[in-house]
């Protein structure tokens, strides 16, 4: 099977796990890049990334890149790709254009210079244009402008892959669902040991957690563009078939614990929607409790992980007060013997006010938000702590 050169996307500073994943998802020729991972993979190697990464946001099938200058060069650019070979006439599409730098300052009016190319391309081609579908398309084009210089692809999953279909409830500040993946990978969590998050929010990283513990592939209950494709169709429907029975034959039982906890009721009611949609209302355990004073679960000590708030609101008394609440924190969760811990915050005075010696720090990028993931060797294991 012939290997096609691919780029999957990912949220910033999540790049090495996502790279990590896909040399374990069989691709090659992996290099990391600003914004996510080049590499070539043949179809069936893409159908087992598409259905079990769970980093990736996009993976995006390069049609080529040009020096498109001005609306015209725009129009010119688009015009040079042999659209027909992945579309027909009864094919429905949409383009979704990103801006960086360019001298364009809408990206739908970028977008809408590529359509028309491609309309009149296919007319050209077949006498009949293709139409436009932007809620459920066949085929999503997109479409990247840096500067001058335009790269088209198409998305061969569909709807980005961090929606999952579990989040049926938010609270405030949720994290991406492939973020807190991200996360996990980077603290080695297998899902062979216990998981608390004391800060659960709306479930996200308790949610990916249960998903890693129990094999659970992050594709399985979803469909992909690809499947889509007239060119396509054929070949990789079967794939994603044989795909998904493998996957499905993965899942096994949560062999540890996992628990979320929160001291906030409309955000256990929140993560409780989710942990059900999710397919894990019976392996997650939610529970209400203040992290500032709740101790560590009765089971063999495993992985915290979470995501506390940064301090970004003005309701939580300033910075002064998120100093003494990381202190707080520090104190309470320094306590924890033999957990290890992962914290993801975006406050730069977390690390000193939390007053613990973290192993290593990871530069991640929360949205818009640059946090750092500080990651604590087992607790009570001081030496381990000293890097
Ligand atoms: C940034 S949000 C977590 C978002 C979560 N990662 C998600 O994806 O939805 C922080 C959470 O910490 C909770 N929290 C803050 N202080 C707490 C405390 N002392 N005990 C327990 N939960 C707390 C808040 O209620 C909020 O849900």
């Amino acid at each position: 099977m012939e290997r096609l050169p691919l780029f999957a996307t990912a949220t910033r500073g999540t790049e090495p796990m996502l790279a990590t994943e896909l040399d374990a998802l069989g691709a090659k020729k992996i290099r990391q890049d600003r914004g996510g991972v080049r590499f070539m993979a043949n179809l069936h190697e893409i159908v087992r990334i598409v259905m079990h990464s769970r980093v990736a946001m996009r993976v995006l099938y390069p049609l080529g890149e040009f020096e498109a200058p001005g609306k015209d060069g725009l129009y010119d650019a688009a015009k040079q790709v042999p659209w027909e070979e992945w579309l027909s006439p009864n094919t429905t599409f949409a383009v979704e254009a990103t801006l960086k730098d360019s001298e364009h300052t809408h990206s739908g009016f970028v977008a809408l210079r590529v359509k028309d190319a491609l309309v009149d391309r296919l007319r050209e081609k077949h006498g009949v244009r293709p139409n436009v579908d932007t809620k459920d398309p066949d085929v999503s084009v997109v479409a990247h402008l840096a500067k001058q210089h335009l790269s088209l692809s198409l998305d061969l999953s569909g709807e980005p892959l961090f929606k999952r279909g579990y989040r049926v409830k938010t609270t405030a500040a949720p994290m991406k669902e492939t973020l807190a993946a991200a996360m996990l990978i980077d603290l080695g969590y297998t899902g062979d040991e216990a998981f608390v998050d004391p800060m659960c929010g709306s479930g996200t990283l308790a949610i990916e957690a249960g998903l890693i513990a129990t094999r659970r592939a992050p594709g399985l209950r979803r469909q992909f563009a690809m499947s889509r494709w007239p060119e396509f169709r054929a070949m990789a429907q079967p794939l994603l078939d044989e795909a998904r029975k493998e996957a499905q034959a993965m899942v096994r039982p949560a062999p540890a614990p996992l628990f979320a906890r929160d001291y906030d009721e409309e955000a256990l009611h929140a993560a409780k929607r989710n942990v059900t949609a999710a397919g894990l209302g019976a392996i997650v355990r939610l529970e209400e409790a203040d992290a500032l004073t709740a101790g560590p679960p009765d089971c063999t000590p495993g992985l915290l992980a979470t995501n506390p708030p940064y301090g970004d609101r003005l309701a939580e008394g300033g910075q002064k007060g998120m100093k003494s609440f990381f202190f707080a924190l520090g104190k309470t969760l320094g306590a924890w013997d033999g957990w290890r811990l992962g914290i993801l915050n975006g406050n730069t005075a977390f690390e000193s006010a939390f007053h613990q010696k973290p192993q290593r720090r990871v530069r991640l990028w929360n949205g818009p938000i640059e946090c750092r993931l500080l990651v604590y060797g087992p607790r009570g294991a001081r030496s381990a702590d000293r890097v």
